[in-house]
C-alpha cells in the first residue's frame, strides 16, 4: 500500500503577501527534515522556481504538456529534482492552460485526474504554489489540494483584504475548514501599525489556532530568493524563522496519516 502525499496550496488572493516565499521556504524545510515534497508551481511569473534557481532554460517539459495532455509525456519526464527530497514542477504558458479551462466541463476534477500518477510517486507533501486572484487555475487548484495555507501580509491593506479568501471559497462550494494555517508575513514589531494590524489578524481568526507566529520582515528572505537559494542555505539563522511553520505542517500530516 502507498500513502498519498498530503496537499496543500499556498494562496492568497492578494498579489506579493508572500505566497512563493512561504511555499519555497516550507518545502525546503519540510524535505531537510526528510520528507520528500512535490513543489508545484502553478504561478505564470516562475517564481517559486526562481527562488529555487531554476529559470525555464532549466526545464524541458512542464507541467503544462501534462495539463494540455501531450502525447508521451508523463509526470516523470516533468519534474526536475532541486534538492534533496525536494522536487519541482514547473510551469509554462499557466495563463495559456487559464483560458482553456473556460471551456472544461469539470474544473473540481480536473488538477486530480491530470495529476493521479502523483499519488503514486512516494512523496508526503505536494505543496501548490498559486498565483494571485481569483482564477480558472486557481479554481483548479483549490479543488485539488487538501489544505490551504494563506500568507498575510502584516499591512493595512492586505489585512482589510482577508475575507475575500472565505468569499472565494464559499462561491466554490469548499468549506473554509480547509484553511489550516495563516502567516502574518513581513511583519515590523517596531512600528505601532505593525503591532496592530498583527492585532487585527489574530482577532480576525479569534480562538482558531490557524494563526502561526508572524514572520518578520527581512532582507535575508528577499536576498536569497533573489540567488536562487533558499535562506536554509543563505542565512541559517533567519531559517529559524520558518521551522515553527514547518513543524505544524509535520503534525498536520501525521494527524491525517
Ligand atoms: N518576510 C519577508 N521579508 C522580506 N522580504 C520578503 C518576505 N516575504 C517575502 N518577501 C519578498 O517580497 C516579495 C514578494 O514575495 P513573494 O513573491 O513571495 O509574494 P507572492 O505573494 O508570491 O507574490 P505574487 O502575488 O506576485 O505571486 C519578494 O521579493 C520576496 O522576496
Ligand atoms: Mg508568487
Amino acid at each position: 500500500m502507498f500513502k498519498k502525499p498530503v496537499k496543500f496550496a499556498v494562496f492568497n488572493n492578494k498579489g506579493g503577501v508572500g505566497k512563493s516565499t512561504v511555499a519555497v521556504h516550507i518545502a525546503h524545510g519540510l524535505a531537510i527534515r526528510g520528507k520528500k515534497v512535490l513543489l508545484m508551481d502553478l504561478d505564470g511569473q516562475n517564481d517559486a522556481s526562481l527562488f529555487l534557481g531554476f529559470t525555464s532554460e532549466d526545464y524541458g517539459n512542464s507541467l503544462y504538456e501534462i495539463l494540455i495532455g501531450q502525447d508521451g509525456v508523463g509526470l516523470e519526464d516533468c519534474i526536475v529534482h532541486a534538492r534533496d527530497n525536494l522536487y519541482l514542477l514547473p510551469a509554462r504558458y499557466i495563463e495559456r492552460v487559464n483560458d482553456n479551462l473556460y471551456r472544461e466541463p469539470e474544473i473540481s476534477s480536473f488538477l486530480g485526474n491530470k495529476l493521479c500518477g502523483l499519488d503514486k510517486m512516494g512523496f508526503d507533501y505536494v505543496i501548490v504554489d498559486c498565483g494571485p486572484k481569483r482564477s480558472k487555475i486557481n479554481d483548479a487548484a483549490l479543488y485539488f489540494v487538501d489544505y490551504i495555507i494563506v500568507p498575510v501580509q502584516v499591512e493595512a491593506a492586505s489585512v482589510r483584504a482577508i475575507g475575500n479568501i472565505y468569499e472565494y471559497l464559499s462561491d466554490l462550494g469548499l468549506d473554509s475548514d480547509m484553511i489550516a494555517m495563516v502567516i502574518p508575513n513581513m511583519y515590523d514589531r517596531r512600528t505601532g501599525e505593525g503591532r496592530e494590524n498583527l492585532d487585527f489578524i489574530r482577532d480576525f481568526f479569534a480562538d482558531s489556532g490557524i494563526v502561526t507566529d508572524p514572520i518578520p520582515r527581512r532582507i535575508k528572505i528577499a536576498e536569497s530568493g533573489k540567488n536562487g537559494q533558499t535562506v536554509y542555505e543563505y542565512d541559517n539563522e533567519v531559517s529559524k524563522l520558518f521551522e515553527g511553520v514547518v513543524e505544524r505542517l509535520v503534525e498536520i500530516n501525521g494527524r491525517k496519516g
